[in-house]
C-alpha cells in the first residue's frame, strides 16, 4: 500500500514543465538513471526497440541541441538545459499477424517510464510529438530505420513561472465517463 501511495501520488504530480530553470544543469548521472527507467520498460515480445539520444548543453552537442531546437521552434524550448531523443526501431519491432508494428506502442510506454523516473527525481520533463522527423534524423545522424517519435526536454522546472511545478494540473475527464465493465 506504501508503494501504491507513493506511485499513485507521483502519477499525480507529473505535469508537463514548459519553463525551465536555464542555469541549472542536470547532472548526467540523472539522464542516465531516468534512461534506465526506460530500459526496464516492458516491449513487445521483449524486442525492447528503441533507442535514445541524450543532449546538453555541453559544446560538443551544440549542433544537435540546435536541430532539435530547430523542428520544435518555441521559445521556451530553446530554453531547456537537457533533451533526449526517443527513437523507435522499427528494424527490431514486434509485428502482429496482420502487420502491425508496435514500436510506438513500446517507445511510449519507455517515454513513460523517462517523465515518472524524472518526476521522481524533482526534474520536469514535456512530450513532445509535434515535429518533423526527417531532418532530426539526419541531423543526428539516425540509421535507416531509426525514428525520432518523441522529443523530451528535461531540467529543473521553474518554481512560479506558467508550466513551472506550482502549475495546476490539466484537467482529467472523470472516471465514469472513461470506464465502463463489459461493453463499451
Ligand atoms: C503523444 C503526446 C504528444 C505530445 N506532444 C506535445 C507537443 O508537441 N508539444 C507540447 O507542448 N506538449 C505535447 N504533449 C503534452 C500534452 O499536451 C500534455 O501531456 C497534456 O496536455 C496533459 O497535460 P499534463 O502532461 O501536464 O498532464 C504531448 C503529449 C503526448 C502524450
Amino acid at each position: 500500500m506504501e508503494t501504491y501511495a507513493a506511485f499513485a501520488s507521483l502519477v499525480a504530480e507529473r505535469r508537463s514543465c514548459r519553463s525551465y530553470d536555464r542555469d541549472r544543469a542536470v547532472d548526467p548521472d540523472l539522464i542516465r538513471a531516468v534512461i534506465d527507467a526506460a530500459r526496464l520498460a516492458p516491449s513487445a515480445c521483449n524486442r525492447q526497440p528503441w533507442h535514445f539520444v541524450a543532449l546538453d548543453r555541453r559544446p560538443e552537442y551544440a549542433e544537435a541541441v540546435e536541430a532539435v531546437c530547430a523542428v520544435y521552434p518555441r521559445p521556451w524550448f530553446a530554453t531547456v538545459p537537457a533533451f533526449i531523443v526517443c527513437c523507435e526501431d522499427h528494424r527490431e519491432a514486434w509485428h502482429r499477424n496482420d502487420g502491425k508494428d508496435h514500436s510506438d506502442i513500446d517507445i511510449a510506454i519507455a517515454t513513460e517510464h523517462i517523465c515518472l523516473a524524472a518526476a521522481a527525481l524533482g526534474l520536469g520533463t514535456c512530450w513532445v510529438c509535434n515535429f518533423d522527423p526527417a531532418p532530426l534524423a539526419a541531423a543526428l545522424a539516425l540509421p535507416e530505420g531509426v525514428e525520432p517519435a518523441v522529443i523530451i526536454p528535461i531540467g529543473y522546472p521553474c518554481a512560479t513561472a506558467e508550466g513551472g511545478e506550482h502549475r495546476p494540473a490539466t484537467k482529467r475527464k472523470p472516471l465514469d465517463t472513461i470506464l465502463t465493465w463489459g461493453k463499451f
